[in-house]
């Protein structure tokens, strides 16, 4: 679902297609994934990574619930890593233990748990609403 959700990606700017496909562990045993792609804009600042589009979207469909893990999709060698603003999303969405499965256009190549790529993230500040 990452690489076919990948050839949909936006990106007259770069030219770099990502795709993305979040699993969202069901309790029935079904396995669903939400896919999402990188969508540019000419106003830079406003494209919205595929990690973050398929977050988006999934929490648009079923509201906030475990998202276990993701397939990330790119033809980068070696390839690409999430970006560290999507790891801030993804760790207050997904938590410390969400896999991230790396993947070339051949298959995957690494696993890692995103606590292992942001060990430290912003979480609180003083007078901060708790948000879990
Ligand atoms: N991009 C992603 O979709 N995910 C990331 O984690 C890193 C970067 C996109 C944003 C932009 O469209 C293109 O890759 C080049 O930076």
């Amino acid at each position: 679902m990452a690489s076919e959700a990948r050839q949909h990606a936006y990106v007259p700017y770069s030219g770099f297609a990502v795709g993305f496909a979040l699993h969202l562990g069901d309790s029935d045993g079904i396995h669903q994934f939400m896919p999402g792609v990188n969508v540019e804009n000419i106003s830079y600042g406003a494209t919205i990574c595929a990690e973050r589009s398929a977050l988006v979207a999934a929490i648009s469909r079923f509201g906030s619930r475990s998202f276990d893990y993701g397939v990330l999709v790119t033809d980068a060698d070696p390839p690409a890593l999430p970006c560290a603003l999507c790891l801030q999303v993804i760790s207050e969405l997904c938590g410390p233990a969400f896999r991230l499965v790396i993947c070339d256009l051949t298959g995957p190549r690494n696993i890692y748990r995103l606590e292992e790529l942001l060990p430290h993230r912003f979480e609180t500040f003083p007078g901060a609403p708790t948000t879990s």
